[in-house]
């Protein structure tokens, strides 16, 4: 039996999750894994608010210090949130002798290569598996179940509000803001939606997911990005018409040995698995060169969920404790399986376009020449009836394409006179 003594920083959502789970399952965890966790401290700026579980006034402390600094304590599990003082608190620890457990996506995306290189030169643990798709051991997965494969594609729905709201406005053909107004009011999305909704949120995790699939740090601010935010319901009806459904997609593509990395709104046939994840539910595609394709599905985000990441977590680090191995079971392989990352401009996908042009003779002529001159083929093209005021919505299916041309050419369409409204592009994957 090996006991290891526990101290918590943030008491919130999480971290309260994190307690009350500890708390019930002391025993059964004793039992299951041989590990004996007990919670020594317990860190908030905030003693006052009531938690949904009861601890003894003795464990709850203000002050950081007296977690980074107690004797007793083996392992920090860090569940603030945010960048600072999260990374100060991270390098401390370490720096401490203690072992490092997060959930915090934001601060790993941002500091993650400096955190893990400080671990391995002491010869100490981080754990991060709630860091992406809330209880699904994806991180697990990428950093030993998948160990043998160099990664071919990652795809995942990783931002539980956006795909709610996507959902409400497939199912109810609600707009944007009213899916929005809906997710708030479930308790889906916080007040302030802007990192989910602007893809912000899922750039963070899939920086993680490329560092465990390819070896290649990238920062959020080096993943092209687009949230869900100009995506209209009418898109998603001419979509569903055509077989698709739109989902927010955190993609990771090697090819060549070239990665490309890139959050957006995608086009996925709707018999692509991923097409079914609806809700708060987030998934991970991942097709690696000797497993083949592999589905992972579950709840993103939440209490109990996370929680249940959060403790694997203190469970692997407290046995890799008592093999003494640390030093050698790397949080991270820094091992480079590409070799650059791709600029979106280089990036050559299938496109979904949405005109809105005066219904008159001669535009769709055009359009397909500007397109042609591109090097654009067209797959397919429809017409729709006039919404208003003689603007018609003409929709298109083009052929693989660059974006960089694709670019240009909707610059160049978009001053031709007969445009009404800047078009809308939406790539395709699948
Ligand atoms: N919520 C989820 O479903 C979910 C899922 C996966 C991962 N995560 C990650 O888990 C972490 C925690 O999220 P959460 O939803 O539990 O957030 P939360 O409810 O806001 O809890 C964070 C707690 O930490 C406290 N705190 C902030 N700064 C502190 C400091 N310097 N010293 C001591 N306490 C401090 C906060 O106090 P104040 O409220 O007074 O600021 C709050 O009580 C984040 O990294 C998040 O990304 C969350």
């Amino acid at each position: 039996m090996r006991k290891v003594n526990v101290g918590i920083i943030g008491f919130g959502t999480i971290g309260a999750g994190v307690v009350k789970a500890l708390k019930e399952r002391r025993k059964f965890l004793r039992e299951k894994s041989g590990i004996d966790i007990e919670i020594v401290r317990i860190c908030d700026k905030d003693l006052k608010t009531k938690r949904p579980v009861n601890v003894a006034k003795p464990l709850l402390t203000k002050f950081v210090g007296k977690v980074l600094y107690d004797p007793k304590i083996d392992i920090v599990v860090e569940l603030m949130g945010g960048v600072h003082p999260a990374k100060d608190i991270a390098l401390e620890t370490l720096r401490s002798g203690k072992h490092f457990v997060t959930a915090n996506k934001a601060l790993l995306s941002d500091s993650g290569a400096e955190i893990f290189s400080l671990a391995h030169e002491l010869g100490l643990c981080v754990g991060f598996e709630a860091s992406v798709g809330g209880g699904i051991p994806i991180i697990r997965a990428l950093k030993e179940g998948f160990v043998a494969n160099h990664i071919d594609l990652i795809y995942g729905i990783i931002n539980g509000t956006s795909n709610f709201i996507l959902t409400k406005m497939s199912e109810d053909g609600l707009s944007f803001e009213d899916a929005l107004q809906i997710a708030q009011s479930n308790g889906y999305a916080e007040r302030n939606s802007s990192l989910d909704i602007s893809g912000g949120d899922s750039a963070h995790k899939l920086s993680l997911l490329a560092l465990l699939g390819f070896g290649i740090e990238a920062r959020p601010k080096d993943i092209y990005t687009e949230g869900i935010t100009e995506i209209e319901a009418c898109d998603i009806e001419y979509a569903k018409e055509m077989g698709y459904a739109i989902k927010l997609l955190a993609i990771a593509k090697r090819s060549n040995n070239d990665l490309e990395l890139r959050v957006h709104p995608t086009l996925l046939p709707q018999k692509h698995l991923l097409s079914s994840v609806n809700d708060v539910y987030n998934a991970i595609f991942v097709k690696g060169d000797l497993v083949g394709d592999n589905l992972f599905y579950g709840k993103g985000a939440g209490a109990a969920p996370t929680s249940s990441a959060v403790i694997s977590d203190i469970v692997a680090v407290a046995k890799t404790i008592s093999k003494g191995c640390c030093k050698v079971d790397r949080c991270i392989s820094f091992t480079k399986d590409a070799d650059r990352l791709k600029s979106i401009a280089e990036v050559r996908t299938r496109y979904y376009v949405r005109f809105s042009a005066i219904d008159k003779p001669g535009v769709l002529a055009k359009i397909s020449g500007i397109l042609a001159k591109y090097g654009i083929s067209i797959a397919h093209v429809t017409q729709k009836q006039r919404k208003s005021q003689k603007v018609v919505p003409i929709i298109m299916m083009t052929h693989e394409a660059s974006e960089r041309d694709m670019a240009k050419a909707l610059k160049e369409i978009d001053s031709l006179g007969a445009m009404k409204k800047k078009s809308v592009r939406i790539r395709v994957e699948g």
